[in-house]
């Protein structure tokens, strides 16, 4: 018989450690990682690069299909040959970044490929749908919430080790900011699914956050 593919989607706002705890599960559990926010930020600095509006929509979804987007099995992210990795997590990536993701035209097209690889892999994917409308019927769903003053300072720390130039005030309006863009756009906005578990990550360490990850993963799947 054949086994069973087990998808688990992660969900929440801006800088909640989704992929960071994301990836240390996937390790764990030998499956592939997918950080779907990667692609949208894909798109912004393809769009920004070849000085496209990225709050004009005709103009962004005529150029979607030009995009080859490459998430690579060491977690670097490319855009046909050239490596993006840290170009798309740059404040001007992250201030335009919702725009792109509030785009129908391009959701559809990027929900459609990561619904294509949730059908044959067993996969952690991170975003802000994913239980909500790319895997709807995801075997574990997890929303990941944490305080905007949390999320704020930890994505900081994380530039400042990545050495991408910013200011703790910048850091936290673009929080607030995607937060409100995120959750109020028309088409699969940001929310967590009826049947999600909800993680509180602010008084966790990374260790403790894998730790109950992996608890509320196992209970689900009765291992
Ligand atoms: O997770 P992130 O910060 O890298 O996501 C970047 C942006 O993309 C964020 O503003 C929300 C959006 N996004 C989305 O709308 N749907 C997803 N599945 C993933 C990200």
């Amino acid at each position: 018989m054949e086994k069973k593919l087990v998808r688990i989607a992660i969900d929440g706002p801006a800088a909640a450690g989704k992929s960071t705890i994301a990836k240390i599960i996937a390790k764990k559990l030998n499956y592939t990682y997918m950080d779907t926010g990667a692609m949208y930020r894909v798109v912004t600095w393809y769009c920004l690069k070849h000085g496209i509006n990225c709050q004009d929509e005709k103009a962004c979804v005529a150029v979607i299909n030009d995009i080859k987007i490459d998430l690579r099995p060491d977690n670097t992210v490319y855009c046909g040959d050239i490596d993006v990795t840290r170009e798309i997590r740059t404040p001007i990536v992250n201030a335009n970044v919702s725009y792109i993701a509030a785009m129908k035209g391009i959701r559809l097209v990027l929900s459609g490929m990561q619904k294509e690889f949730a059908k044959t892999h067993n996969v952690v994917m991170d975003g802000r749908d994913i239980g909500t409308y790319v895997i709807p019927d995801a075997e574990v769903k997890i929303f990941m919430i944490a305080s905007v003053e949390c999320r704020a300072q930890r994505r900081y720390k994380e530039n400042m080790e990545k050495k991408i130039p910013c200011t703790i005030e910048e850091i936290r309006e673009d929080v607030k900011k995607r937060d409100y863009i995120d959750s109020h756009r028309d088409f699969a906005p940001l929310k967590k699914a009826d049947d999600a578990i909800e993680l509180d990550t602010s008084p966790l360490t990374i260790p403790e956050v894998v730790t109950a990850m992996m608890k509320i993963i196992n209970d689900k799947l009765g291992a």
